[in-house]
């Protein structure tokens, strides 16, 4: 294809600048690459000409407004701005209905609309995770819609995204790069491409399907390995073990080609990935007449783990002699996990329902997230001065352990005594713990 042809760097386009789109196009551009990013949403855009970031991601804001200061990153609603691109990388949302099946709105008017810019010579890499065989028979005939044939006019390969939020840009940088292609020309270009741009390694697959397998046996071993690490730690608590130790004790020994690796437990699994990739899995065997029992069950586990830590609030401070009806809690940290503003499924939701379901006065406190969007969502206005949160609380409960938290002084906070501290995801240390205990807490953690 074009770019192998001559020895200037490709020029890339982006569409779709959502939390993938945008962390790509801010690496690539700051990797000195020339990328032109496309998405429907105008406010998106717009804020992201003013220089403005709505992802909370570490670096991410910079990098953004270095790329559209130095003109390397264009942002703008219009697919013309594909024309002068020598590789299509396509972002869009792929969420999923109800039934599992791919709701595919988005991928389908980004292909539409590709079709009528897309040249001869450009190369489309789809990233938006999809169920096997979407880029062949749906990307595929829509992108032909043009009149160029895929294979010959233009190269297709699917290059699957496997960042995770807070992490995203180290994991960009870093990550290997699992591509496949239409046809062996379109796998060579994806992997020519990836490693001139990223300087990653490549891991060429046999086919499109291949790929497209890999992401999703990715995020269904990481959601079941949770949901293993939620049992875990119930099973555990029976016997007052600390799961932690367990989990420390038990990884490491050589398994395989790696070691036993078992993930950590926690108020629940959230984000707009692993909540749907493993019904993706499960919808796509039943299309094709395959039960597969792995990822709901995985799934149905962690979906629990809200209800499981609402319920261990209200045990413990029903032994503390607090009834839930009139109990004050605060949540610190509403996003679906550490260090990110992403509210996406976010499992503090199903746990501060439970909770006030329950009787409790619930108060909301996040430094990361979006005041409005957490109201629109909780339906109470987080409060944002910690003090002001928890002053005269009976629980803390910290359910997305946030970098700004590592600080916090539990002995000067004004809350009642004793006080119950939840750890949902902050997984304190022994010595954390014993202070706490000192100070007047009482500490209690998802198996431990
Ligand atoms: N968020 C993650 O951590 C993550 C990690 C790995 C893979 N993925 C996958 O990457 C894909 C994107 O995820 P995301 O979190 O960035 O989604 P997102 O919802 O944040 O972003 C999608 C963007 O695409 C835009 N869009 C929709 N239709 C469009 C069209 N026709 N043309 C141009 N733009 C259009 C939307 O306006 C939005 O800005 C999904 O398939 C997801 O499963 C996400």
């Amino acid at each position: 294809m074009g770019f192998l042809t001559d020895r200037r760097d490709p020029r890339v386009a982006v569409i779709g600048l959502g939390y993938v789109g945008a962390c790509i196009a801010a690496v690539l551009a700051e990797r000195g690459l020339d990328v032109a990013g496309v998405d429907v949403d105008p406010h998106l855009v717009d804020e992201l000409r003013r220089g403005y970031c709505r992802f909370e991601e570490p670096d991410l804001a910079q990098l953004l407004r270095a790329g559209v200061d130095t003109g390397r990153l264009r942002v703008g609603t219009d697919y013309a701005a594909v024309a002068e691109a020598d590789v299509i990388l396509v972002t869009v949302g792929t969420p999923v209905r109800l039934d599992g099946s791919l709701a595919d709105e988005q991928l389908r008017g980004a292909c539409v609309e590709l079709s009528r810019h897309l040249r001869r010579g450009q190369l489309v890499v789809v990233k938006s995770t999809v169920p096997p065989g979407t880029t062949r028979d749906f990307v595929l005939p829509l992108l032909a819609g043009g009149g160029l044939v895929g294979g010959t006019d233009f190269g297709l390969a699917f290059t699957p995204e496997r960042l995770a939020e807070g992490t995203a840009l180290r994991e960009l940088r870093t990550f290997p790069i699992v591509a496949g292609g239409l046809d062996a020309g379109s796998t060579r270009d994806a992997a020519t491409f990836w490693r001139r741009a990223l300087g990653v390694d490549v891991v060429p697959v046999e086919s499109l399907e291949a790929a497209e397998i890999v992401k999703l046996a990715d995020n269904w071993w990481i959601d079941l390995n949770i949901a293993l690490a939620n049992e875990l730690a119930k099973f555990s608590a029976l016997y007052d073990v600390d799961v932690l130790e367990v989990i420390q004790a038990a990884n490491g020994i050589p398994k395989g080609t790696g070691t036993i690796n078992i993930l950590l437990p926690s108020v629940g699994v959230g984000g707009s990935c692993l909540t749907k990739d493993p019904w993706m899995v499960w919808h796509s065997a039943q299309q094709r007449g395959l039960e597969i029992f792995t990822a709901p069950a995985g799934r149905r586990v962690n979906a629990g783990m809200p209800g499981y830590t609402a319920r261990l609030i209200l045990d413990e401070l029903a032994a503390l002699g607090r009834p839930a009806r009139g109990a004050r809690v605060a949540v610190l940290g509403l996003a679906f996990k550490n260090d990110t503003g992403d509210l996406r499924a976010t499992p503090v939701l199903p746990a501060v329902e439970a909770l006030r379901e329950a009787g409790c006065e619930v108060r909301l406190h996040d430094p990361l997230v979006d005041p409005d969007e957490a109201e629109k969502l909780f339906g109470l206005r987080p409060v944002p001065d910690l003090d002001a949160a928890v002053r005269d609380v009976d629980c803390v409960a910290v359910l997305a352990h946030h970098r700004p938290f590592a600080g916090i002084d539990f002995a000067a906070l004004p809350v009642t005594r004793p006080c119950l501290v939840l750890d949902g995801r902050a997984y304190y240390s022994r010595e954390r713990i014993a202070e706490l205990r000192a100070a007047g807490f009482h500490y209690r953690g998802i198996g431990r």
